[in-house]
């Protein structure tokens, strides 16, 4: 699948189907997203593969009662070791944390879609809810969680805002010019 394909075609969904996901296709998910960039390289992204269907139904108090989450045949917890951050960028670590799961979370959720899955970011969620259920570390950061599976459903295509109107050029006022039309399909 071209990529401009798999960035129009990923879709946040709620529903899946009961067919199992490898484990090779969630390893190559995960290495996926450990190729997005990261800051100074420092790579303080780890991951918990949740299966298990006691501790699914479990995730859902820690997801507030987003009740589909625990029907993803995969969820996938990603960890942030902010100490090897903190080492070297001080205060902006959790700036960079952040950023740096964001980068990693589009890359899975692209590769998910061009395998025909789909994967969708539970970005609502009690840290510290998470963090006892599946053990981890005090010291650690949860900075994103995605239900992954064969989607069972297929939703409508979600509004995107018109570029022209989120666009300025050189400076932030100075908007799209109307007699200088620009290809703004993505392919
Ligand atoms: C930071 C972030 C947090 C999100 N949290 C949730 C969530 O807790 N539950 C949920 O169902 N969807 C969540 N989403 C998915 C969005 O609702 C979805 O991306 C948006 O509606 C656009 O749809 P699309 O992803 O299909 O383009 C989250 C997305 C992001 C980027």
């Amino acid at each position: 699948m071209k990529l401009s394909d798999a960035i129009k075609k990923r879709r946040s969904i709620r529903r899946f189907t009961h067919r199992k996901v490898p484990e090779k296709k969630i390893l190559k998910t995960l290495e996926a997203g450990l190729w997005a960039p990261s800051a100074g390289n420092v790579q303080d992204k780890e991951f918990i593969i949740v299966r298990g269907g006691d501790l699914k139904k479990e995730m859902v108090s820690a997801v507030f009662d987003q009740v589909w989450v625990a029907h993803a045949p995969v969820i996938v917890v990603m960890v942030s070791d902010i100490n090897k951050l903190r080492l070297k960028f001080k205060d902006r670590a959790e700036f960079y944390a952040t950023i740096s799961a964001g980068a990693a979370m589009q890359n899975m959720l692209l590769y998910l879609t061009s395998k025909g899955l789909q994967g969708t970011h539970v970005g609502l969620y009690d840290e510290s809810k998470v963090k006892r259920l599946l053990k981890i570390p005090d010291d650690k950061r949860v900075f994103s969680i995605i239900a992954m599976g064969y989607p069972g459903e297929e939703p409508p295509v979600p509004y995107r805002m018109d570029l022209k109107n989120v666009t300025h050029f050189e400076k932030y006022g100075a908007k799209w010019v109307k007699k200088k039309p620009r290809e703004t399909h993505l392919e």
